[in-house]
């Protein structure tokens, strides 16, 4: 086991981002956590789970990828690594499984050909009218979380905004309407809806008073955004982005086998964060869901399963039979499962990790085995990942994700720590001591 220069010991194989010859940081970028509040296309929503926008961009930078390579993301999520591989001349190709944040990839990838003023029009047209309208407006029957997440004032604007959003599908500005509407929830709600999850119980002042004011002020990014796209990379590769699981082979289907030059992705991590959940303010306000049930047989269809709220019973079965197709490395996760399953005995209402576990890497392997169709022989893969340690159960997500890509033609060249995070891990059965980490594994295609 390796040591950190404060004397941390650190997962075996791990190195700190100091030693690292490919990604120094000497920049001294790449530790913001988030989706950037001020880069271009990124500033147009907040989604918790981002990537650092800068950082995403020095990585792409230090792989030294080819010119108007493609650059591929299995969990796209916002399209961090999407943006960053545009503005860096290369094309993209991104698999994310949550409908209304793929939606919000797409659109930041997409180039019209129309002129952006006639967005800003159309959104100066929209608040004037709601400025008449929205005395008439009925708010009532809005979800219970909408609700509580507004004054009534302030609610009766943004409904009133959105169902002359929302009657105007066919229209060539609609997606970033409704985006920029979206994004204005968060900015104008009186209750912490700060990321990742929202709590109507807990009143807050608004970050912003006047929702149409903050409305126009987001239009007015996407108009400045889309200009700057036109007037310095009009002449970038294509980048799309598809909706979907990318377990499954056919939506990878439409790109040649071996023809990608590089994947920079960040996987969820074992940490029992739920995207769905995360994204339920925007999801309900927009009507995309009207219940719990509905939330998760849409939203998270397409999901691997990360969370225990995710888990079942069939499915972790099936993912221990199939563990024992990957050698050692599923040996070592189904020993994972078997300490979790005890931990959960030994509580009363214990959580599901055990069953989450299997399913979580047989998932990964799957993914692994779709990129390294793509791949070029060669190209690099690098993943942002945390590592985590339920119930005390150390599980080295990183490590285990190489081991299983090592199954799946590729080689590990670099682990590196970029972040301590949380608490010191400390198990009586292995006596290790190690902090929890977010790390960048860098792969290369056989
Ligand atoms: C850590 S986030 C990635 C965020 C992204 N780097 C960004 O900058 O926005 C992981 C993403 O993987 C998505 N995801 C989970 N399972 C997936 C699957 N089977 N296929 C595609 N995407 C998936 C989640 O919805 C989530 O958006």
């Amino acid at each position: 086991m390796l040591m950190s220069d404060n004397h941390r010991p650190m997962p075996e194989g791990a190195v700190l981002q100091e030693e690292s010859p490919v990604f120094e940081p000497s920049s001294g970028r790449g530790r913001r956590h988030g989706t950037s509040r001020s880069e271009p296309f990124d500033r147009w929503f907040r989604y918790p789970a981002g990537f650092a926008s800068d950082y995403a961009s020095l990585l792409l930078q230090q792989l030294q990828l080819p010119t108007a390579g493609l650059v591929v993301d299995p969990f796209t999520g916002s399209g961090v690594a999407g943006t960053a591989a545009r503005r860096a001349g290369h094309a993209f190709y991104g698999v994310e499984a949550h409908p209304l944040i793929a939606e919000l990839a797409a659109l930041k990838l997409d180039r019209t050909s129309e002129d952006p003023n006639g967005l800003l029009a159309t959104a100066r047209e929209l608040t004037l009218q709601v400025i008449t309208t929205r005395a008439d407006i009925d708010i009532s029957g809005e979800a219970d979380l909408t609700l509580r997440s507004f004054d009534p004032e302030t609610l009766a604007i943004l409904v009133s905004l959105r169902d002359l959003i929302r009657e105007m599908q066919a229209h060539e500005w609609h997606l970033h309407l409704k985006w920029a509407l979206l994004a204005t929830l968060r900015d104008v709600a009186s209750v912490r809806v700060g990321w990742p999850y929202q709590r109507p119980g807990s009143q807050r002042q608004p970050t912003f008073a006047d929702p149409l004011t903050r409305f126009l002020q987001r239009i007015g990014w996407m108009v400045e955004d889309m200009r700057e796209f036109e007037a310095n990379y009009s002449s970038s590769p294509a980048c799309r982005v598809r909706q979907g699981d990318s377990r499954e082979a056919m939506n990878w289907s439409e790109l040649g086998h071996g023809t990608a030059h590089g994947c920079v992705t960040s996987p969820p991590y074992l940490n029992n964060f739920d995207y769905a959940d995360a994204t339920r303010l925007e999801l309900y306000f927009w009507g995309d869901v009207t219940s719990w049930s509905q939330m998760c047989a849409e939203v998270r269809s397409d999901m691997l399963t990360a969370t225990t709220q995710q888990s079942s019973v069939g499915a972790a079965s099936d993912a221990r039979t199939l563990l024992q197709t990957y050698g050692t490395v599923g040996t070592e996760v189904s020993e994972i499962a078997d300490r979790l399953q005890k931990e959960r005995g030994n509580r009363s209402r214990g959580k599901e990790y055990d069953r989450v576990v299997p399913d979580y890497f047989v998932a990964i392997a799957r993914i692994m085995e779709n990129l390294s169709t793509v791949l070029a022989s060669g190209a690099p893969a690098v993943l942002l990942v945390g590592d985590s340690a339920p119930y005390g159960v150390y599980v080295d997500t990183p490590g285990l994700i190489a081991k299983l890509a090592k199954c799946q033609g590729f080689t590990l060249e670099e682990d590196v720590i970029l972040r301590h995070r949380g608490q010191r891990w400390a198990s009586n059965a292995t006596r290790h001591n190690v902090q929890l980490a977010e790390r960048l594994v860098l792969l290369r295609r056989d």
